[in-house]
């Protein structure tokens, strides 16, 4: 190799990695004080105009989870009033169909882009003969119009059936207070 092409390997070596860490702010905070939250698949059971809503599944057997955090931009400046839009199946696993928006629901957060939810801690289904963890699926709605700015799934720790899609930035510690779970998530998404 002459010494030309050993001098530039280097230099075309930064140049391709800085680049691609400058787009990408969830593998390095480089340059930006907030993280994207990283994104997850949608899955086929996502409904569009779920209604707004706090408070999921009231009246279905299981133990209640509490779900709250914040909506950032990468500069860590809230997003008020941005919309988080929730599906997930009851404690049996069970996505709803009928009575669709049972378990559905658009979660708005407040000028201080802070949301809050309670529902029905998620029970674990099999698809295509693999179990699927405990898990929430959000998308993150610009307040506007309604955006979308970020599709994703939240999991939980000590769940012994973490697949393939989980990542770990998606897990959430878990606190247990009279019998009901609390989680907290901040989202970071680009506006
Ligand atoms: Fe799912």
């Amino acid at each position: 190799m002459n010494r030309f092409v050993v001098g530039i390997v280097p230099i075309v070596v930064v140049l391709v990695l800085g680049s691609f860490l400058w787009q990408d702010p969830t593998i390095q905070n480089l340059g930006y004080p907030c993280a994207l939250t990283a994104d997850n698949a949608e899955g086929p059971y996502y409904i569009v105009g779920a209604p707004s809503k706090e408070t999921f599944g009231a009246t279905l057997e299981g133990q209640r989870l509490v779900v709250s955090g914040q909506i950032l931009d990468y500069s860590c400046n809230a997003i008020p009033y941005a919309i988080v839009d929730v599906w997930q199946t009851d404690s049996n696993g069970e996505y709803y169909f009928d009575d669709a928006f049972t378990l559905r629901g658009k979660v708005a957060a407040d000028e201080n882009g802070l949301y809050h939810f309670e529902t029905v801690f998620p029970g674990k289904y099999s698809e295509s003969g693999m179990v699927r963890p405990a898990h929430i699926h959000l998308k993150i709605l610009s307040a506007e119009d309604e955006t979308e700015l970020l599709t994703t799934q939240l999991y939980f720790q000590g769940d012994k059936d973490h697949d393939w899609l989980v990542k770990p930035s998606l897990i959430l510690d878990l606190e247990e207070i009279d019998g009901t779970k609390y989680a907290e998530f901040d989202f970071v998404v680009s506006p």
